[in-house]
């Protein structure tokens, strides 16, 4: 049975394993090694995520897992980034897992801390343009494109183009 629950310390690993393991399956057709390697390191090292499981709040509401057999199968998280928006900043799934809803019991834990805590009346999203592991998902979820932007990592040069998705709550 997959449990969804809000992330712990003890989960640090696992998080770590899945967000980077989905990283890197999505996006290796996509980026070079070396960016994929440079975000990785910077986003889902365990020393950031601990720091991202105790510390939440409003603009960062903390990671969700979910959890089989009291392993990490999946992670995700978002914040507020107006009054009543939210945004979804991180999802991934373990690259075997996707396909069974998990995706979308993550996404509604996310939602609804969004709108019960925070008051959230719409949401966010980016995702990469080529990214077709995670449009179809956010377009099944009701979700609109709505506009394209530049992604500007310090860290690379590659220069990724985002599609914004945007949904009504
Ligand atoms: C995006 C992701 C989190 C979705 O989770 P998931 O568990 O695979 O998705 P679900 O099984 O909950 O699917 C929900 C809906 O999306 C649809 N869907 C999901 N992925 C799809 C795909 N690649 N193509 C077509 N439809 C898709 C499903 O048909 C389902 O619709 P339905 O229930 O109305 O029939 C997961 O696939 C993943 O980790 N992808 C790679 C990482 C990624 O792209 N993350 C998002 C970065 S912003």
């Amino acid at each position: 049975m997959v449990l969804i629950c809000k992330a712990e310390p003890e989960h640090v690993k696992g998080i770590a394993r899945v967000c980077t393991e989905g990283y890197w399956a999505t996006y290796s057709e996509m980026f070079s090694k070396k960016y994929i390697k440079a975000v990785v390191q910077e986003f889902y090292n365990e020393k950031r995520i601990l720091n991202e499981v105790t510390n939440s709040g409003k603009e960062w509401g903390g990671y969700f897992v979910a959890l089989e057999d009291g392993e990490v199968i999946g992670a995700g998280g978002g914040g507020m980034i107006a009054e009543t928006t939210g945004e979804v900043f991180v999802l991934y799934l373990d690259p075997i897992r996707r396909g069974e809803g998990i995706g979308t019991m993550l996404l509604d834990a996310i939602t609804r801390q969004q709108k019960e805590e925070f008051g959230a009346k719409d949401q966010w999203v980016s995702v990469a343009k080529e990214n077709q592991k995670g449009i179809p998902f956010y377009e099944a979820r009701e979700f609109i494109c709505c506009s394209e932007q530049p992604v500007y990592r310090s860290i690379e040069k590659e220069n990724p183009v985002s599609l914004r998705y945007w949904r009504r709550l």
